[in-house]
Order: structure tokens, then sequence, then C-alpha cells
């Protein structure tokens, strides 16, 4: 009988949903030589943060749902080793598949490293060099951990040998988020989503903010909305709110300031996001994806923290980093709006084919 291999594919929170899609749907064309489980931490547990994107981006149900939901960090992780353990001891596999930098994929990884599995991390070698991110902590233990380290962009590749990773672990794949954008593309463009909101295209920004540093600070959250309603003075602004965000305006008596200003929605789906920021006029935001979906989408990104783990979409890419500061964002709001943005170029490798990739590298190494 021919060999196989064994593997957990782990996901738990919004952003590993886009990542997996693709690795997933790679997989299925190798069961000859694959056997695969989908695991749900349950980090992310709402319909529209997660449930929703299974639907949109047809990921099949996960085999296992671990129902860990939130907590503190300490607890969140500890939660998901305790369940993530008997499932790996049960299933026995040879890897253990994670991707991002989110809770359960430190988590995962620590439990199979531990069980003498080996530990697969897809997007791995970005660093913001900021180790009050939660995101940069997990990032640095996970890849030191990985028998085997896909990374996204040249610097990942640099920043893992600069840490000492052998060379032979690690591989530029390209990206699986871009994978799945360009997958979804065509679908998106049939949403419509300007007259679902009653706003034209390019006549908005898109806004989204949910980083700790930026909406757990009072003082920082004011700034926000400050430079939110100054941007609301030269387009609309479309603002979907992040349930952490949420709790926290209404916690800090803030959300009526934006509600009279500010289009805000819930959380929205994979596809109605993306045909949101494919016809504004420009993001701002603090997320780590969608500066890799601005730069391949060619739509202006202001990038409202002090640093990036993606530095591809700064120098190759349509991203600003403009922190906290009103004058940066006011002149990069400007140029967006008179049409004048910074010009983007596609980075390499990011073509919709990095999980095919992955997938023939995971059967390079084990000589299938
Ligand atoms: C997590 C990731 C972050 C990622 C983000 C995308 C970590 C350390 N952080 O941050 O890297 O960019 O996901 O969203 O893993 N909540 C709900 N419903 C949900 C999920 C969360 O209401 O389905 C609320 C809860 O109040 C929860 C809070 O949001 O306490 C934060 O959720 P959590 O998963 O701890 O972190 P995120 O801020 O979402």
């Amino acid at each position: 009988m021919r060999k196989k291999i064994k593997i957990i594919n782990i996901v738990g929170a919004r952003p590993n949903f886009m990542k997996i899609a693709p690795i997933v749907r790679a997989m299925e064309k190798h069961k000859d030589v694959l056997d695969f489980l989908l695991v749900h931490t349950g980090q992310h547990y709402d319909e529209n943060m997660s449930n929703l994107f299974f639907n949109q981006l047809n990921i099949p149900r996960p085999d296992i749902d671990l129902g860990v939901g939130s907590g503190s960090h300490a607890w969140q992780t500890a939660e998901i080793m305790k369940k993530f353990e008997p499932v790996a001891l049960d299933y026995k596999p040879d890897y253990v598949l994670v991707v991002g930098d989110v809770n359960s994929t430190i988590a995962c990884g620590l439990v199979a490293k531990k069980l003498d599995v080996k530990v697969i991390h897809v997007e791995a070698g970005l660093r913001s060099f900021d180790m009050t991110m939660p995101e940069e902590i997990n990032r640095i233990l996970t890849d030191r951990i990985s028998d085997l380290c896909f990374v996204t962009e040249k610097s990942g590749e640099d920043n893992l040998l600069h840490e000492g990773t052998p060379k032979n672990n690690i591989h530029f794949v390209g990206n699986v988020m871009i994978d799945t954008l360009l997958a979804n593309k065509e679908k998106a463009a049939k949403i419509n989503i300007c007259d679902k909101l009653n706003i034209s295209s390019p006549e908005y920004f898109v806004a989204t903010l949910h980083r700790p540093s930026n909406v757990d600070d009072k003082a920082n959250l004011n700034k926000i909305i400050k430079i939110l309603l100054h941007a609301s003075s030269l387009k609309k602004v479309v603002f979907p709110v992040h349930p952490r965000t949420r709790n926290k305006l209404k916690e800090y008596g803030l959300l009526e300031k934006l509600e009279n200003n500010i289009i805000l929605t819930e959380p929205l789906g994979y596809l109605e996001f993306l045909d949101l920021i494919s016809n504004s006029s420009g993001v701002l935001t603090d997320s780590g994806g969608i500066q890799e979906e601005t730069t391949i989408l060619d739509i202006p990104c202001l990038t409202l923290r002090e640093n990036t783990e993606r530095p591809v979409t700064i120098n190759i890419g349509t991203n600003t980093l403009t922190g906290l500061d009103e004058e940066k964002i006011k002149k990069a709001l400007g140029k967006a709006s008179k049409k004048e943005p910074k010009q983007g170029r596609i980075p390499p490798k990011w073509d919709g084919k990095a999980a095919q990739r992955i997938i023939q590298i995971i059967k390079k190494v084990n000589n299938l």
C-alpha cells in the first residue's frame, strides 16, 4: 500500500479562515497520499466572525470544534492546549499545520511539538519587532518550533535565517490569503455592497480597527475617533466594527460620537468586505491581512500602527504607515481623495498558487 501522511489543519480566528481555504482545497486533490482533519478551536464563534466564512469560502465543516471561546490570553491559550491534546493523541498525525499568528496558532503548535509531532507554519517569518504585540510573540514562538516554515515575502526568509532557522526548513511559496482573494474576486464583484449601503464607488473610505493597542486604550481610541471624523469630512466612511472594538466603544461611552457621521456596520462577510474595499478610495486599518489585500487590489492603505510585519506592502505595495499621527493621515487621505495615491506593484509569487506550492513541498520532503 502507498504511504500516506496524516495532517491536522488548525483554524481558530477570522483571519485563519481565508488562509486555510486554499490549503484544504489543495489537500483534497492529493487524498491518495494525504489524510487530514480540520480542527476549529472556537477562538472566534460569532456567526459573522466564523460560520459565514466557512459558507462563503466553501470550507468543509470542521471535523472537530474545540469550542473554546473568549478569555484572557493565558486562559484562551491554555484551554486550546488542553482541548487539542487529546485530539492529537487520538489522531496521531505526522504534522500539525497552523496558519498566521493568533493564539490558536501557538497553542496547537506547542501541543504538537511536545508530542513529537512536526509543525508546519504557514505565513512564517513575519516580524514587526514589537514585542508588545501578542501576535509577534505568537509568531516568534511558533516559528521556533516549526519544522516547515512557509513564507509569504522575502523579509520572512531573512528574519528566519537571522534567527537561526535552518535554510532547508524555509520555503518562499507566496501568500495563501491572496490565493483566496484571487479565487473570489469575481464572486465578490457581484455582491453590490455599495447599493446595499447606499454609497457610490469610489466616494468613500473604509475603516477597520481592532488592535488592543488602538482600541483598548481610551486616549488612542479618542484619537482614532477624531481621525475618522476628519475622514468623514472628505468622503463617507464605512466602518465594520469588530466585537472587541464595539465593546470598548460602548464601555468608554464613545459609540454615539461616531453614529451620526460614520456608517457603522456589523463585521462583514468575506465577499461583502472584499467588494467594499475593492470599490473604495482607500482603507484605514490596523489589520495585518488588509495591508496585503489592498496591495493586490491597488487600493491605498493607511496603516494606523507604528510598525508592520509586512514590509513588502510598503516597499512594493500601496501601504503607508501613519501611526495615529493626524498630519500624516490627513496628507495620505488627501492624496487618496485626489486620486494621487501611491502606485503599487504585485509582490513576487502572490499569484494564486501558494497553496499548491505548499502541498508540493510537503509531498517532496516526504518522498511522496
Ligand atoms: C484575534 C487575534 C488577532 C486577529 C483578530 C482578528 C490573537 C492574539 N489575536 O484578536 O491577531 O487579528 O483575532 O479578528 O489571537 N469576540 C466576540 N465574538 C467572537 C470573537 C471575539 O464577541 O466571535 C469578542 C470577545 O469579547 C473577545 C474579543 O472579541 O473577548 C476579542 O477576541 P479575541 O479572539 O480574544 O481577540 P481578537 O481581538 O479578535
